[in-house]
């Protein structure tokens, strides 16, 4: 029976995360509370900085102090590096990195006074990460497989959990790396690295793989359940884009061709594990695991029958994946994660009083759900602002901005709400019940960690909801587990024979989704939204009123 804190704090998405008995009590971003996203650079000087104030926040959810914690995971193992010598600027600063991962535990007890600095663990990131699949999977045993940018030495684990433990059975080494490779090409396009990736998802889909016989050379599987990745002449495929420039056919043949290698060689990874493990199951976790395009081809060409992706797959899922590892080796039974809902959340009164403090008007409906989708089917756009939010980087229902999918200028109308790249596809949610009706592909997917086909006669009655390439990213959302998200859903369902509603996240360009009641208010009062739900309460924009 131990109380357990998780942090997440070298490279980049600064998270915390806190289990008590084995339960998966709190868990939560650093960005949301300091509003910068990402929380920092991944840089070596940022590696001092711990992430304050979700750690405060997850401890005073579990009615805990620091001095009784039993043990805190931090996901990162510097004595797997060299121990850094008088030089720190040696390597890029690579040793300042190990020096302050190494101090680490002093940095936390400054930041949580009256933590005993020896009961903070060193986990090695890619067994966070790991753990953070198995161990929070409704499964006693899979076939693991992580993939990130990089961890210590490594950037890759293909492994074997049985019964909570796992035998690591391939660990591709550094410079070699899927992530940075994806990361790389994601800045040669214009975007941010480490952070934009998903945008080279989406133009992926405009292009052609017209390069991916040339890359077949240069990122391959080596046989052994590890891969090479060699350096690329980005220039070679399509010229720099700096960003705000106009994309072209070039840019997007480039991404198509590294999204299709990334995906085969995934499937070879993939087909070796299967083979190692002799499994069915698969769990997964590491940024490359959220580029949801690769793994619906993993469901669909894969010997694996079952693939569970951790939602918080990139680096803040190291958090939550160190302190339930460090649970189970303290002798708990580790409880499998249930939701994504893992943050804050404030009561009614607490709702309303910063309705009052923003002296807006605002009313409270005799039922949220007929309301909401009262105004959904006559074409509002809502900030709906839920319950607990989301532990990773996808609204769920908690932090979301929903529209009615069957208009097709939707797409635009978000994007412009959100002040972001018209590319972009918004995802729909779908009643668990009806997801087989309108998707193929894999069902249900609570956390929209994969791509679907929109069946035939429904891309015309939810354009919105279709991306170019005639897929969608569904969330499935079943009464069990969303009664009140189902209810919306249900209700628009019987005023538009339609059980799909938009839903993309609650937050504006370049910003974290919305977390608390003041961020909401602020997102409604410079954005074109309708309406906004702040639990049980409703405010609509004066001018224009649901349009
Ligand atoms: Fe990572």
């Amino acid at each position: 029976m131990a109380a357990v804190l998780g942090v997440n704090a070298v490279f980049h998405d600064p998270a915390a995360a806190v289990v008590v008995d084995g339960e998966v009590v709190a868990a939560a971003e650093e960005e949301r509370f300091s509003r910068r996203k990402h929380g920092k650079q991944a840089v070596p000087f940022s590696t001092w900085e711990v992430p304050e104030a979700s750690a405060r926040w997850c401890l005073r959810r579990a009615g805990l102090t620091p001095a009784e914690l039993d043990a805190v995971a931090y996901s990162y193992d510097p004595s797997l590096l060299p121990s850094p010598g008088a030089d720190v600027t040696a390597h890029d600063w690579e040793p300042l990195r190990t020096l302050y991962a190494a101090k680490a535990p002093s940095f936390l007890a400054s930041a949580l006074p009256g933590l005993d600095p020896s009961r903070v663990r060193f986990v090695p990131h890619h067994h966070a990460h790991a753990a953070s699949a198995y161990l929070a999977a409704p499964w006693p045993d899979s076939a693991v497989l992580v993939l990130d940018g990089r961890g210590e030495t490594a950037s890759h684990v293909g492994g074997w959990a049985r019964h909570g433990e796992l035998s690591v059975l391939a660990a591709q080494q550094l410079p070699h790396s899927l992530g940075l490779l994806y990361e790389e090409l994601t800045e040669h396009l214009g975007f941010r690295r480490s952070s934009d990736e998903y945008k080279v998802m989406a133009m992926a889909s405009y292009g052609k793989p017209v390069h991916v016989g040339a890359l077949a050379d240069l990122v391959r599987a080596t046989g052994d359940g590890g891969f090479v990745t060699e350096a690329i002449d980005w220039e070679t495929f399509a010229p720099r884009r700096l960003p705000g420039e106009e994309w072209t056919a070039a840019h997007a043949d480039l991404a198509s061709s590294v999204q299709t290698r990334l995906e085969e060689v995934l499937l070879d990874l993939a087909g070796w594990l299967a083979g190692a493990t002799g499994e069915r199951r698969l769990t997964m976790a590491g940024g490359v695991a959220l580029n949801c395009v690769a793994n619906a081809r993993l469901a669909a060409e894969s010997p694996f029958s079952d693939i569970w992706v951790q939602p918080a797959a990139g680096d803040a899922g190291t958090a939550l994946g160190g302190a339930l590892l460090v649970a189970h080796q303290l002798g708990d039974r580790v409880s499998p994660m249930a939701t994504a809902a893992l943050g804050r959340s404030w009561t009614e009164a607490e709702l309303e009083a910063y309705l009052m403090d923003a002296d807006v008007p605002y009313h409270r409906p005799p039922d949220v759900a007929e309301a909401v989708a009262e105004a959904l089917a006559a074409d509002a756009a809502v900030a709906w602002f839920e319950g607990r939010s989301e532990y990773g980087p996808r609204a769920l229902g908690h932090r979301s901005l929903l529209a009615n999918p069957c208009r097709p200028d939707n797409v635009h109308r978000l994007n412009v709400i959100k002040g972001r790249e018209q590319f972009r596809p918004v995802a729909p949610m779908v009643m668990a019940e009806r997801a087989a009706e309108v998707f193929s592909g894999t069902l249900p997917s609570p956390f929209m960690l994969f791509t679907h086909q929109v069946r035939p006669g429904w891309a015309g009655r939810i354009p919105a909801a279709v991306h170019v390439d005639g897929t969608a990213r569904v969330q499935t959302v079943a009464a069990a587990d969303e009664p009140l998200m189902h209810r919306v859903l249900a209700a628009f369902e019987r005023r538009t024979g339609v059980p799909v509603l938009i839903n993309t996240s609650l937050n504006t360009a370049g910003r974290p989704m919305v977390y608390d009641p003041r961020d909401a208010l602020e997102c409604f009062g410079s954005a074109p939204v309708d309406l906004l739900v702040l639990g049980p309460f409703l405010v609509r924009r004066a001018a224009g009123g649901g349009r």
